[in-house]
């Protein structure tokens, strides 16, 4: 089966979960692409919700289907938030960011009483780190930021490459207007401890360990689609 027919089957379930009148928060990548797709088509049949997107990306696809928007300014608390991840483990701790969309993914989610994952088989793993992991910088100080990082993660007992994130040759900004650290170190035992050590840094804009969020993951691989909760 091919990697996209799994991110549909994956939306399609969490498309059961959205309720007429919910306040939803929508999250960017491809597998959130795929839901917003099939909501659009719900919504085109009479399905009435409100979505706050997770970046520029998601909001032009849904003003493109149809799908109407709010601001979080506008609606601050969500009913519900679908969204993709880079990595999931068995406690649905997240790696999110690899779409560059971790920030404002992160506020809509801590924002919504509810985080749906959805992805494919491929994203799940015994301890989070096979992904290298996103971390958001102010551009003012980028040296010493992420010299700070790789203390502070060496102090962990945390190593290995951290490479600032390009596109087409140039720094990727986000649409906070920041660029990307993506640090591959490797298993990262101790999610939480890192997550307060990179908070500490005062470069640091937001990192793409997604921790205590997600309530649920629906999970498509090549023998059915499996639910995890916690
Ligand atoms: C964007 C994200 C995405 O949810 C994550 O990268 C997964 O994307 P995809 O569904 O394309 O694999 O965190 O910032």
């Amino acid at each position: 089966m091919d990697a996209r027919k799994l991110k549909i089957e994956a939306a399609a379930v969490a498309l059961t979960y959205v309720d007429d009148g919910m306040r939803l928060g929508i999250g960017t990548g491809s597998t959130a692409e795929e839901f917003v797709r099939l909501l659009a088509a719900k919504v085109a049949g009479g399905l009435t919700i409100i979505g706050v997107p997770t970046s520029e990306r998601t909001a032009q696809l849904c003003r493109e289907l149809g799908v109407s928007l709010t601001t979080l300014d506008e609606t601050p608390e969500l009913d519900l938030t679908i969204d993709g991840a880079d990595e999931l483990d068995g406690t649905l701790s997240l790696i999110k960011g690899g779409g560059g969309a971790l920030l404002r993914e992160k506020i809509v989610a801590a924002a919504s009483n509810k985080m749906i994952v959805i992805a494919d088989e491929t994203k799940v793993v015994e301890t989070l780190g096979r992904f290298p992991l996103p971390i958001e910088v102010n551009r003012f100080g980028l040296e010493a930021t992420k010299i700070a990082i790789i203390k502070a993660s060496a102090d962990l007992g945390l190593a290995g490459p951290i490479a600032l994130r390009l596109k087409e040759g140039e720094p990727f900004i986000t649409d906070g207007g920041h660029y990307i650290l993506d640090a591959s170190f490797g298993s990262i035992p101790d999610p939480k401890t890192l997550s307060c050590a990179l908070y500490a840094i005062p470069g640091v804009v937001e990192h793409g360990l997604f921790l205590g969020l997600a309530s649920a993951a629906i999970i498509a691989g090549v023998d059915g689609i499996r639910t995890l909760t916690v």
